[in-house]
């Protein structure tokens, strides 16, 4: 346990509790751009091809200097040089946390316990682009001979969120020939749906699941398999001439998985040779550019793929070596903690101004929530501050017309990410093109609309009727980060993940949490194996408490009615 001093004992923690009751009380934005306008420009940050604008936040240079020591005092930067190292910086499972090396260049040398993991991460890669490239060539065929033109992925959580996203962000990338589809939930349903209108003898199904435990995932591949013999049916016996379990082939020419634990992929039928490997210094949620990546690898190429590493490289080397007050993921983390801990923000809206990126901020759900949803410090310790922010989001300008009423004129502080691009992707209609420019002038009016708001004598000079005016005014103050790249490629939704993932580490740095550990998510697991057999046989449970019983008790009766 180390002896620093808990994060709010802190001086730099109380100066920034006094500059927040202090100075910055009754901080307005309108006065804060009138008295330095020079800040639009000076409080920008680059990193790769993000231009990111912080000038819409309720701080001041004192503000940034005393986050800066606060950042400091964490000794932020140790914490993130221990991690490129390779040190076991997640200490509730001993485990190192090196999704950086999934994206190291070929020569460069990340070491486990002595031993450099970057060539087995390339070795796999390569396995993994030359099995997307006989499946795209059509070279790798079904059990009975027919292309392969359907790939349908199931995992969940981080063996679902990061290519599920990605497949929609980088669709104009994506081999339009390809039906890829992503089945996660238990509920039937979901792969009901996903393979009603496929032909068995022409899809492939990626299992991914680091642990290959998961029951969502295993129960859903059970399933898959099932379908798939099924609908095989005499296809499903061996080829004519070809000796063994005509199921066993079946599922070796449909099936492969993407995992760390090969015994229990051999166990589950799958044919070790076509599993591709990860390994447990990769956390689930931060799993996205190692073997997991393999339907998107499929759908857009390895050449494709390769860039998207190539873009969070950038900003690894970015977070690595840029000065703190340079430093992208430094200051967003350093906002993200401004708000939460001294403006009492619970939550942090994250709006991307592109349709391709509709499951981006479901995505970061899991990176931020599932690493810092946290109440208890590395020391053991229960926190005294408030830690990760309920994160969430949909694509503007969709949100403008549902929730934005709440940004504008609610009661509560929701800081918010504003990510635009500067040109519309590639191959698109021109007049669908052009109407770019209309959704980039929502995404400048609402940041300007948030921060500046509109008062009230602005609204009486409008003509407004007296009793209606406190209703149409706009106190603004709302802050706003603005994301701008010059398009969605490849490269840039790398650079964007990238960001993300290192704010949300630097956030877990200064308030002291593991961020790579998610034990609040065993629990309800454990339930529900320990309520399934009172749903599925009436068996009695020991121990269920009252509430539930009588919801299970209902739940059967109607079942069963
Ligand atoms: O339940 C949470 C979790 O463990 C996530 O962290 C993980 O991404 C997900 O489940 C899926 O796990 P697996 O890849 O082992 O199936």
């Amino acid at each position: 346990m180390s002896d620093a001093p808990r994060l709010n004992r802190r001086p730099e923690w109380a100066e920034l509790g006094d500059h927040r009751a202090g100075p910055m009380l009754h901080a307005s934005l309108r006065e804060l751009f009138a008295a330095d306008p020079g800040r639009a420009e000076r409080y920008v940050v680059r990193a790769g091809d993000l231009r990111i604008d912080y000038s819409k936040h309720l701080i001041t240079d004192e503000t940034l200097a005393l986050l800066l020591e606060l950042a400091a005092a964490t000794d932020v930067f140790g914490q993130r040089d221990a991690m490129f190292r390779g040190e076991r910086v997640n200490i509730t499972e001993d485990r190192a946390v090196l999704h950086t090396a999934l994206r190291a260049p070929r020569d460069a040398v990340v070491e486990v316990d002595g031993e450099n993991v970057v060539p087995a991460v390339h070795a796999v890669l390569d396995r993994m682009a030359a099995f997307a490239e006989r499946v795209r060539s059509g070279e790798w065929t079904g059990h009975t001979g027919r292309r392969i033109r359907n790939v349908v992925n199931i995992g969940i959580g981080g063996s679902d969120l990061g290519p599920a996203m990605a497949y929609e962000a980088l669709r104009a990338y994506t081999d339009r020939s390809l039906t890829v589809r992503f089945v996660s939930n238990v509920d039937g349903a979901d792969l009901h749906e996903a393979v009603r209108d496929l032909d068995p003898a022409e899809t492939l199904f990626v299992v991914a699941s680091k642990t290959f435990t998961t029951i969502e995932t295993i129960t859903n591949a059970t399933s898959a398999r099932s379908w798939l013999l099924r609908g095989l049916g005499d296809g499903g016996a061996a080829p004519s001439g070809d000796a063994g379990s005509g199921a066993e082939k079946a599922v070796a020419r449909h099936f492969v998985a993407l995992s760390t634990n090969a015994e229990k992929v051999a166990g589950f039928g799958i044919d070790p040779d076509n599993m591709f490997e990860f390994w447990d210094w990769v956390g689930g949620r931060y799993s996205f550019d190692s073997a997991i990546g393999l339907s998107l690898m499929i759908a857009i190429g390895p050449d494709r793929f390769r860039e998207l590493l190539d873009g969070f490289r950038t900003i690894d080397e970015h977070f690595r070596t840029a000065p703190p007050q340079a430093n992208a993921p430094l200051l967003l983390g350093l906002l993200g903690v401004w708000y939460g801990d001294f403006f009492d923000a619970q939550s942090h809206a994250v709006l991307p101004y592109s349709h391709y990126l509709s499951r981006f901020t479901a995505y970061l759900q899991q990176l931020d929530m599932e690493s810092n949803g946290k109440q208890v410090g590395r020391d053991g310790l229960p926190v005294e501050w408030q830690t990760g922010p309920v994160v969430w989001g949909t694509p503007g300008t969709n949100g403008q017309h549902a929730y934005y009423q709440l940004l504008h004129q609610g009661t509560k502080t929701v800081p918010a990410d504003l990510i635009g691009f500067a040109r519309p992707v590639a191959g698109m209609e021109p007049e669908l093109a052009a109407q770019h420019d209309l959704l980039m002038a929502n995404l400048f009016a609402q940041g300007q609309a948030l921060a500046f708001g509109k008062t009230a004598e602005e609204v009486r000079a409008e003509g407004v009727p007296e009793e209606q005016v406190p209703h149409r005014t706009f106190h603004g103050n709302r802050p706003t980060t603005t994301v701008l790249a010059p398009e969605l490629t490849p490269s840039v939704l790398g650079q964007l993940i990238a960001l993300y993932e290192h704010k949300v580490f630097v956030q877990g740095a200064i308030w002291n949490i593991d961020s790579f550990d998610q034990w609040g998510v065993e629990l309800g697991k454990v339930l529900a194996k320990r309520v399934e057999p009172a749903l599925t046989d009436g068996a009695d449970v020991p121990g269920l408490d009252p509430s539930t019983a009588a919801l299970v008790a209902a739940y059967r009766a109607l079942r069963d009615t």
